[in-house]
């Protein structure tokens, strides 16, 4: 089997979901369910066998041995993190206990699980660290996109401990000879996205009359990745990657942060015509050390490994629409009075 850390949250739930619809091979799921972590996303496989979930912290070290030496997983999928920038921003802490501390713990367990296995499972063993392209910092307007060669220059407390966590895993590699991969991705959105993030955040506003919160001159770009094809990307990295070496994962859709929320109106008035949704952008606060630009460089991954994405962003953000707009529970289950707290603390100018 393997085991995936994170798999509640929105990347881990959908790489889940996609294994188990592709594979035999049985998944056990590790994750604290923390605020962005939802069962609801899993409730597919409630009856299935192959999906063995289990509450747990990474950082608690006694349950990470227990687990593999009863499970013996032959792989790790590494997703569990706190992922959300402006949080870092309010709360950095958690970030260090979590991305730090906490991938530091599961590789010494992993490590040590690892040594005690025969040589051709060693040889066999990969240790899939999934990361960030926030750790390459800010870009200008004319620089060219982030390869797996660009200087770490991370900007916010989030990716300050993703850059920490990539360097853990890489040392492991060095150190230790641990078969690890890192990846790691641009801006994702798709289905279960929690709705702090932009792209579901705009929909769930959308819906509610509410305001579309623009930070700063909204001229901020992104480079966006459906879902599902950073599944495939990991799955491809995990079965042809080479231990020890990175891999930068993009979806080739730089757009500037105000475009995509009009292209996201747009969408939204075709799928549910009605009132006229841009009125409703406005523009608030900018984020305190807002990133410029972000863009993949991804040819790596194509070139070595095959790897290229199916959705444009056009196709995919559809989907995603669709989605949101055809699961009204999970959205309200998801946008509890805890939810209402954080939107309050965000947005209260
Ligand atoms: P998410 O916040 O939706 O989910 C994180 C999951 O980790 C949740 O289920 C949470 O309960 C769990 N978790 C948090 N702390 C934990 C702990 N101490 N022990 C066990 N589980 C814990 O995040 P996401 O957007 O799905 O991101 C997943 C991974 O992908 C993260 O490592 C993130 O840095 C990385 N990533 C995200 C994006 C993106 O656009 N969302 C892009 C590139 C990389
Ligand atoms: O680049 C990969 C990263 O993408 C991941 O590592 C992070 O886990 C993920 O959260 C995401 O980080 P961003 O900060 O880019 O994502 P977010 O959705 O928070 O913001 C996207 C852009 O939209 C960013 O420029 C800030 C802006 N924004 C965001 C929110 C929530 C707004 O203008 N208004 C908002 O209300």
């Amino acid at each position: 089997m393997i085991l995936v850390t994170g798999g509640a949250g929105f990347i881990g739930s959908n790489f889940v979901l996609d294994w188990l619809a592709q594979s035999a091979e049985p998944v056990l799921n590790l994750d604290k369910l923390t605020y962005a972590g939802n069962l609801g996303n899993l409730a597919a496989l409630k009856n299935d066998a192959r999906h063995v979930f289990v509450r747990g912290d990474i950082g608690d070290a006694a349950l990470l041995a227990r687990l593999l030496n009863e499970h013996r997983p032959r792989a790790i999928i590494h997703f569990a993190a706190e992922s959300h920038v402006d949080r870092s921003i309010h709360g950095p802490a958690e970030f260090i206990q979590t991305n730090v501390v906490g991938t530091f713990t599961l590789l010494e367990a992993v490590r040590a699980y690892w040594n005690a296995l025969p040589e051709n499972e060693q040889k066999a063993f990969r240790f899939l660290h999934v990361s960030t392209d926030e750790v390459y910092g800010s870009l200008g307007a004319d620089d060219p996109a982030f390869s797996e060669t660009t200087p770490y220059a991370p900007n916010s407390p989030y990716s300050a401990s993703k850059a920490s966590s990539d360097h853990w895993v890489r040392a492991y590699h060095h150190t230790y000879g641990l078969p690890v991969l890192t990846t790691n991705c641009s801006n994702n959105y798709g289905p279960l996205q929690f709705p702090e993030k932009l792209i579901p955040l705009m929909i769930v506003n959308a819906l509610a009359g509410k305001p579309l919160p623009v930070y700063g001159d909204g001229q901020n770009v992104r480079d966006w990745l459906y879902v599902g094809d950073h599944c495939t990307a990991i799955r491809t990295v995990l079965e042809k990657g080479v231990p020890g070496e990175v891999y930068n994962i993009g979806g080739n859709a730089e757009m500037k942060n105000l475009d995509l929320v009009h292209t996201l109106c747009r969408a939204l008035t075709a799928l549910k015509p009605g009132r006229d949704i841009a009125s409703q952008i406005t523009f608030v606060k900018d984020r305190p050390g807002h990133d410029r630009r972000y863009a993949i460089n991804a040819d790596k991954i194509r070139r070595e490994l095959g790897w290229q994405p199916a959705e444009t962003f056009e196709s995919g953000l559809i989907r995603t629409v669709r989605w949101y707009l055809d699961n009204e529970t999970w959205l309200m289950n998801v946008t509890s009075k805890a939810y209402q707290q954080w939107i309050d603390l965000q947005y209260a100018q």
